[in-house]
């Protein structure tokens, strides 16, 4: 094991929700690799910390610059799975000069983290990873776009079951969606950027079971990704709930992706091409396993040496065929529909 990884990777919020499942995906793909986990009720982090091996936990203070940690700490990156408005997080991960995630922006939330990196651009490398499924969707997307010449469009629909709602912090932010003071959701639309409203916030799409979904915008860091990492014109992220009544006997709350993307196919003709992408986990499953696949890439521990001080995105770190096959390892249902001829997109 590299110097770098002889230290702990702290998790803040590694006991939630998505935290628990990140936790335990890393120590599948990391059997040695030293954590500590982070949080206010030490008892659940000592729980989860015993169950994975390995482990250690910490009190963490948002409030304060040191996030209330003894002087002589020490780790090897910083990962925070939750929003944290003081952004003393990421000051400490700069200060110590080692990667930083992010996991809880949404597309209009980053300015701060952004500056914060202008300031100090040399200090540490900074992941922004509030994508949708931890990142998982977009590098699904790039692996799928590769049989296309030119993309036209990129439709992303997810199906949330209606108790799959995440931890007390995921619901917090999803209240701050719908409180006002937040700027509608992003979308690409025929090239140019608009923060939807009215008919051009809402879309319906053909679920996995066939069913048409109303889906509605989210204000999601994937369409600045892929506007920046494709050609396509026209580029949106939707979420649709389904119910709970839906699921098959016995089953638990699942997650659906349905991806599908639109362009010059290969072979010289035009079309459209449907992948879906079915996890039998809530959709912080998905999430969790992109940031585990995350902190292995900024720690040099899978696909390159450790990552250099800098602004990144996931698609500017991970392979994403690399990721895809992470994916199907860890279960997740990956079906390729056949092309379609195309129609007008979004
Ligand atoms: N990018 C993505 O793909 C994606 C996907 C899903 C969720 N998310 C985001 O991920 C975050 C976590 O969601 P979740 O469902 O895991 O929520 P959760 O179950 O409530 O987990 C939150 C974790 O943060 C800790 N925590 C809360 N407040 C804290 C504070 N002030 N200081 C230190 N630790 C604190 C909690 O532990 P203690 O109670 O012990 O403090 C807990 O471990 C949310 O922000 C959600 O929006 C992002």
């Amino acid at each position: 094991m590299s110097a770098n990884t002889k230290k702990p990777v702290l998790f803040i919020g590694g006991s939630g929700v998505v935290g628990s499942r990140a936790t335990r995906a890393l120590r599948r793909l990391q059997p040695e690799l030293p954590i500590t986990i982070g949080g206010r009720d030490l008892l659940k982090a000592e729980a989860l910390a015993q169950e994975i091996g390995g482990a250690d936990t910490v009190k963490i203070d948002l409030e304060r610059e040191d996030l209330g940690l003894p002087e002589e700490s020490s780790f090897s990156a910083v990962v925070v799975l939750l929003k944290d408005p003081s952004l003393n997080s990421m000051k400490y991960a700069q200060a110590k000069g080692v990667p930083y995630l992010s996991f809880s922006d949404f597309v209009f939330d980053i300015g701060p983290e952004v500056a914060l990196y202008i300031q100090k651009p040399t200090s540490a490398p900074i992941l922004m990873l509030g994508h949708f499924l931890g990142g998982t969707a977009v590098l699904s997307t790039l692996y799928f776009a590769r049989e296309f010449r030119t993309v036209h469009a990129i439709e992303i629909g997810a199906v949330f079951d209606e108790e799959d709602v995440g931890g007390p912090v995921a619901q917090g932010d999803m209240e701050r969606l719908t409180t006002k003071g937040v700027p509608n959701p992003l979308i690409l639309k025929d090239g140019k950027w608009l923060w939807a409203s009215g008919a051009d916030a809402e879309r319906r799409f053909t679920d996995v079971d066939g069913t048409e979904r109303q889906g509605r915008a989210y204000p999601l860091l994937d369409v600045v990704s892929l506007a920046a990492a494709t050609d396509a014109r026209s580029i949106r992220v939707d979420g649709a709930v389904k119910e709970a009544a839906s699921r098959r006997r016995g089953e638990g709350p699942s997650h659906e992706v349905v991806i599908e993307i639109s362009g010059e196919l290969r072979d010289g003709t035009t079309g459209s091409i449907r992948h879906e992408l079915v996890d039998g986990d809530v959709h912080s499953g998905l999430s969790a396993r992109g940031v585990a696949l995350a902190v292995e890439r900024l720690l040099g521990l899978a696909g390159g040496p450790p990552v250099a001080p800098g602004l990144y995105h996931p698609e500017g770190l991970l392979d994403p065929a690399y990721v895809v096959e992470r994916l199907k390892e860890f279960g997740t249902k990956i079906t390729r529909r056949p092309a379609t001829p195309s129609r007008k997109a979004i």
